[in-house]
């Protein structure tokens, strides 16, 4: 038996430190729970995209966790795909290697005893940028193992339905859905783990399990009626080739949501909300 915990949006940065204290109830969680591997599913800065000090700071804060961490970036971390959802920060190779310059990949596989653990770029999709192509080969390399197959992505396969067309401000680009899925239909893979919504949700299509992670961080502002905004992390347990996804939401964490956060309409963005920096010495 193997045990992983998916951590998504921890949205971290030194001098917009909003959601520092919850990243140290949630890690203080995992140490407790002491898990064989830890994945944050991006959006792990506040403003990686213009401020690399938040980038350095997400990774900095990951120091604390005592278990092997592997990390995938957000559009809070990278930047925006075509058709995201803030077209002045779009992903570039000057973005991409700021992230590298902080930690060591932006995509990674492993394997945890049957299974083999896949954490995929979704920010690359249909950039067009040399990242991109180099992870489609990639992908086809991780994806082939002779066992179960479980995929980790910052943005869902879809938003509400699988039937409906994926939108790219809050599912995977429909320029490279279908050959997306394709490649994991053929590739064995049981369930795809994302973040980006910061809400929880676990539905089966097509003998795939998707399962949204919620934030450390925070909320959305309007919850849809079946949520109730928990924040937290899901814990997957490994058995043989079976597997389970549980939510976990540890005491502690300050549950807000965003529009809390953004003072109900005084800042469109949470990069323009001031606050409090961070009262550690952290480099
Ligand atoms: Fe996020
Ligand atoms: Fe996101």
């Amino acid at each position: 038996m193997h045990t992983l915990i998916q951590i998504s949006d921890t949205h971290l940065s030194p001098v917009q430190a909003f959601f520092y204290d919850n990243f140290r109830v949630v890690t203080a969680a995992i140490n407790a729970a002491r898990p064989d591997a830890v994945v944050n599913t991006g959006d792990m800065s506040v403003n990686g995209p213009k401020k690399e000090d938040d980038l350095e700071f997400a990774r900095w804060c990951h120091n604390w966790i005592d278990a092997p961490v592997y990390t995938l970036p957000g559009n809070h971390d990278i930047g925006e795909e075509p058709g995201g959802e803030s077209l002045k920060q779009m992903v570039t190779e000057d973005r991409l290697n700021a992230f590298y310059r902080h930690f060591s990949a932006c995509r990674f596989h492993f394997d945890l005893g049957n299974w083999r653990l896949v954490g995929v770029n979704s920010q690359l999709f249909n950039t067009g940028l040399p990242h991109e192509d180099d992870q489609w080969a990639w992908l086809e390399t991780a994806l082939d193992h002779d066992g179960p197959v479980g995929i980790f992505q910052h943005k869902p396969m879809f938003a509400r339905t699988p039937d409906e067309e994926p939108l790219p401000r809050i599912s995977i680009s429909p320029a490279v859905h279908d050959r997306l899925q394709g490649l994991y239909r053929e590739g064995g893979v049981r369930f795809i783990g994302s973040g980006h919504i910061h809400l929880h949700r676990q539905v089966e299509h097509d003998n795939v399990a998707h399962i949204w992670c919620p934030s450390t961080a925070f909320h959305p502002s309007n919850l849809p009626e079946q949520f109730d905004g928990s924040l937290g992390y899901v814990e997957y347990s490994f058995d043989g080739d079976d597997f389970s996804a549980q939510l976990v939401t540890p005491e502690g964490l300050h549950h807000r949501s965003l529009a809390d956060v953004k003072e109900n309409g005084r800042y469109k963005f949470l990069k323009d909300v001031p606050t409090e920096a961070v009262e550690v010495d952290w480099r």
